[in-house]
Formats: structure tokens, C-alpha cells, sequence
């Protein structure tokens, strides 16, 4: 048998066109957008993080041929699409309202002051059709001028920020920053104390993590751009990770870890 018998047959992908600020690529059909304009050479210095739908930073503007509508999704989480046009908006330049949180009461005026052009809502929904969480966007922010903050802390906790929201609101308001300043002030204001948080803010700050903490920072980084790296810092990392202490798939709600702060006090 010949070498080239022998060899199993190469899995060729099938590439389709795409337009990345205009200029165009051929990229493997399965690919995300973000992996695809890697594909294509570019690098990602801004606009990724965590490469798995939760940062927010990779907000993507397209559109498909023969179809006015103008698209936005996470680069990392969106498949391309034939001939599609595409860029990246690694930051939506939207209003965010400074003030001091020493002078706030955790009143719902407070957030309306800061924020007033939440009542220019027109109720367009257009923010709910194009989070990519899917988040009642329209339906918290319509919390917050009712004045229920409860409400919209808890519709927006999946919040990632990404900013898509606003780069659709006619009424132009950063809906992702008035949520974020409505789950603070109901963290601090309003919801009841947590002694589980209090307790490890207590134990961050009298150095109980500082010894594990400096025994992973010597072990050194992680590139993530090297797949294969295998050093014996980075076994001992893989090992530690492996074998860190996990809450048991069948533990009731009492369960807390051996190596817990309150427990070796
Ligand atoms: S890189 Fe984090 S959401 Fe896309």
C-alpha cells in the first residue's frame, strides 16, 4: 500500500465568501465570526474576552445580501453566513452617568435624575429583540420608571453589557448602564445583607487566600493562543484545577466546601 493509501482523507471544510470591512475572505462555513476574522488574519487586540457569550466585548454589526436590516450579534457566538458583511464595534461610545455613591440613598428618583432620558422610552421593544441574553430590556427599563428597582435588578441580572441594546434605542439611552447602576444601588441598598459575602470580604482581607493565591501566580500565565503547552507549572496548574474542591452534584443546600474560611476558624 502506497503512503497516500494509507492516509485517511482529508476533511477539506467548505469556504464561503465573507466581507470584513469591505474586503473579502473566503472562511470555513462552520466557523463564528470571531474565528473566522482570525481566520483571515486579523488579531483581536480589543472587542474579545472570554471567547463564550458572557463578557460582552465582542459586538458584531452586519448584514446578509438582499436584506435591508442592519444585524448585531457577539462575534463569538454568531456562525458567518454566505457574503456576509461585517465589522466589529469593540466599544459603543454610550452615555454613562457619573455621580457619587457616597451621596446616593438608593431611591429610585436618584436613578431617574441620573438617567433621564429613560423617559423617552417609546416601548419600541426594539432592546428585547436584540439582546443577545435575551433580556426583557423594554420591560425593565419600564421597572425602573415605575420605581419597582427589585424588578429590574432581577430582569437584568444576565446582563453581559455588550451595549447592543443601545445601539438600537430610538429613544438613545445606554439601557446596559442604567440596569448596571440599578443592581448596584440594589446591592447596596436593597437587598438584604449577604453573611456569606460578608464573611469572605473578612476572609480576602486578612490574607487566608494570599498563600494559594501567590502559589498560582508563581506557577505562571497561560497564553491563550498556544494550545499545546506543556511545562510542569502548567501539569501542576491542570492538576490543581482538577482536583480543586467541588460542590457534589448531590449535595443539598447546606453543603459548603471543607476548605471553607468560617469552618477552619
Ligand atoms: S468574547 Fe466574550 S462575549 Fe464574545
Amino acid at each position: 500500500m502506497s503512503d497516500t493509501e494509507t492516509k485517511a482523507p482529508a476533511l477539506e471544510a467548505k469556504l464561503i465568501p465573507i466581507y470584513i470591512m469591505g474586503k473579502r475572505y473566503d472562511v470555513p462555513e462552520s466557523l463564528t465570526i470571531m474565528k473566522a476574522m482570525e481566520y483571515a488574519g486579523y488579531q483581536y487586540i480589543r472587542g474579545a474576552g472570554c471567547r463564550g457569550g458572557i463578557c460582552g466585548a465582542c459586538a458584531t454589526v452586519y448584514r446578509k445580501p438582499g436584506d435591508y436590516h442592519i444585524r448585531v450579534g457577539l462575534a463569538c457566538q454568531t456562525v458567518v453566513e454566505p457574503e456576509m458583511y461585517l465589522t466589529q464595534i469593540p466599544f459603543y461610545p454610550a452615555n454613562r452617568a457619573v455621580f457619587n455613591w457616597d451621596d446616593l440613598k438608593g431611591q429610585v428618583e436618584e436613578v431617574h435624575a441620573a438617567y433621564p432620558e429613560l423617559f423617552r422610552c417609546l416601548a419600541c421593544n426594539a432592546c428585547t429583540k436584540v439582546c443577545p441574553m435575551d433580556i426583557e430590556v423594554m420591560d425593565y427599563i419600564s421597572a425602573i420608571k415605575q420605581g419597582d428597582l427589585d424588578r429590574a435588578a432581577e430582569l437584568s441580572f444576565d446582563c453581559i453589557q455588550c451595549g447592543l441594546c443601545a445601539t438600537r434605542c430610538m429613544a438613545e439611552m445606554a439601557q446596559y448602564h442604567i440596569a448596571q447602576m440599578v443592581r448596584r444601588i440594589r446591592g447596596r441598598f436593597l437587598a438584604p445583607p449577604s453573611e456569606h459575602a460578608d464573611k469572605q470580604v473578612e476572609a480576602i482581607k486578612s490574607g487566608f487566600y494570599s498563600d494559594k493565591l501567590d502559589e498560582l501566580k508563581a506557577l505562571g500565565t497561560l497564553d491563550p493562543f498556544k494550545q499545546d503547552q506543556v511545562t510542569p507549572e502548567i501539569e501542576k496548574l491542570k492538576k490543581l484545577y482538577n482536583e480543586r474542591e467541588m460542590e457534589p452534584h448531590t449535595s443539598d443546600e447546606k453543603w459548603v466546601p471543607q476548605s471553607d474560611y468560617a469552618l477552619l476558624k
